[in-house]
């Protein structure tokens, strides 16, 4: 690498140096694996962290004794580094579960006391699933939930028509996703936020398919609650709620007499699996190895900016394939509007031959209805075939995805 004066330094790309912390990918060089918004592969700290638990401290917290005292100071620096992962005002603010699904079911249901027959819930029809089926319940207490709808080309969520649906006086709440796992579309939560709290409505963020792959503001986004979960931010499976502090006192979680009625204890069990939350510190400590001073929130800038590059290279390449149409934005000068996430079809071929053949080739991706059957359908596309998705990380490589191309290339020609 030039090191004269003058002369530009061009960064590595993270994969460089990240790949053989990843036993999953280190000991497979043969395999590519594309379906990372399944599950990121884990990097060896994660599971160092995890033995560590359970072999040396697998105890409750608030014990007299100094194993379960460095079961609490764990915790403590868990929910710190989360908050620092969100720029979060307060570590108070930061509650651990099993997973966002559960979370966000949680909150639905603290929510349904709040709201009167005639209220409104928007949810919307990028999400997964997770996101619009809890809140589409409160229906039952004679809520009405309204669509915010994609709009077309490239399945998009446009502001102005979460302003329409505002107008009605009467919403007061908005689910909406930071990233769509089925599209990669990044959506704009501020602009959405600043609308919905101008309106008298709360906002609740489904940021599970964002959090790998960029910064998360949470006083920047001005949302009220956020969830993400473990797995995919390269740790165990688990969730994260974070809420603003007077949105988390306003709501009453189901919970025994002993648990403080307080966030974040008000929103946890009292014992959770902490071999979980010990091995999410540990993806923490990882990311933020990322970056040269251990700074998280710039080293989730550097994986966003690497990124950018390899939504690139694989928007190019996708392009070079016929007969393939991407659902959601497919324009590589546009690669800021999306992660690394492409779902597409290509014609004449069923989405489980698609994904057959790459995994022929060890191309590990994934098909079907994405848990987003709604998005699918309003997009004229069969939820039960669905469509056929490569999901990438910093640690995937343009190699990788030449060899997708290939894969893509030959399966294609056969249609000739
Ligand atoms: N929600 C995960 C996905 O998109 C499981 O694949």
């Amino acid at each position: 690498m030039a090191s004269e004066p003058g002369l530009r330094i061009e960064q590595r790309p993270l994969s460089d140096g990240a790949r053989s912390r990843f036993p999953a990918l280190r000991d497979a060089p043969g395999t590519v694996f594309f379906d990372n918004a399944a599950g990121a592969q884990v990097p060896e700290e994660v599971l160092d962290a995890i033995r560590e638990h359970l072999l040396r401290r697998n105890v409750q917290r608030g014990g007299r004794y100094d194993r379960s005292q460095a079961v609490e100071a764990m915790l403590g620096e868990a929910r710190e580094r989360v908050a620092s992962f969100l720029n979060a005002e307060s570590p108070q603010e930061i509650s651990f579960g099993l997973n966002s699904t559960s979370l966000i079911r949680m909150i639905a249901e603290c929510t349904r006391p709040k709201l009167r027959a005639g209220d409104e819930v928007v949810v919307t029809e990028l999400d997964h699933e997770a996101n619009i089926g809890p809140w589409l319940r409160l229906e039952a207490s004679g809520v009405k939930a309204r669509f915010w709808k994609i709009r077309s080309p490239g399945a998009r969520l446009e502001t102005r028509d979460l302003e329409e649906l505002l107008r009605s006086g009467r919403v007061r709440l908005v689910a909406m996703p930071l990233a769509s796992n089925a599209t990669g579309g990044v959506v704009d939560v501020a602009a959405a936020s600043r609308l919905a709290r101008k309106a008298g409505a709360t906002t609740f963020v489904d940021a599970v398919h964002f959090a790998p792959h960029g910064r998360i503001d949470v006083q920047e986004l001005g949302a009220d609650f956020l969830a993400f979960s473990g797995y995919k931010i390269f740790g165990p499976h688990m969730g994260f709620l974070w809420g603003r502090l007077d949105a988390l006192r306003e709501l009453k979680p189901a919970r025994e007499f002993f648990i403080p009625a307080d966030p974040p204890y008000a929103f946890e069990a009292g014992t959770q699996t902490y071999e979980g939350i010990a091995g999410m510190l540990g993806a923490m400590r990882y990311l933020a190895s990322l970056d040269a001073e251990g700074s998280l929130p710039r080293a989730m800038d550097r994986i966003r900016s690497d990124e950018r590059g390899l939504s690139e290279a694989l928007l190019t390449a996708l392009a070079d394939v016929r007969g393939l149409t991407i659902l959601g934005e497919s324009d590589p000068g546009r690669a800021e509007a999306r992660v690394p996430t492409v779902s597409f079809a290509i014609s004449g071929f069923d989405p489980a031959r698609i994904v057959e053949h790459l995994a022929s080739r060890g191309i590990q991706a994934r098909d079907g209805h994405l848990y987003a059957p709604r998005l699918l359908e309003a997009s004229g596309i069969d939820p039960k075939t669905g469509l056929a998705r490569v999901s990438l990380c910093h640690y995937n490589t343009r190699e990788e995805i030449e060899k997708l191309r290939e894969a893509l290339h030959a399966l294609s020609s056969r249609n000739t």
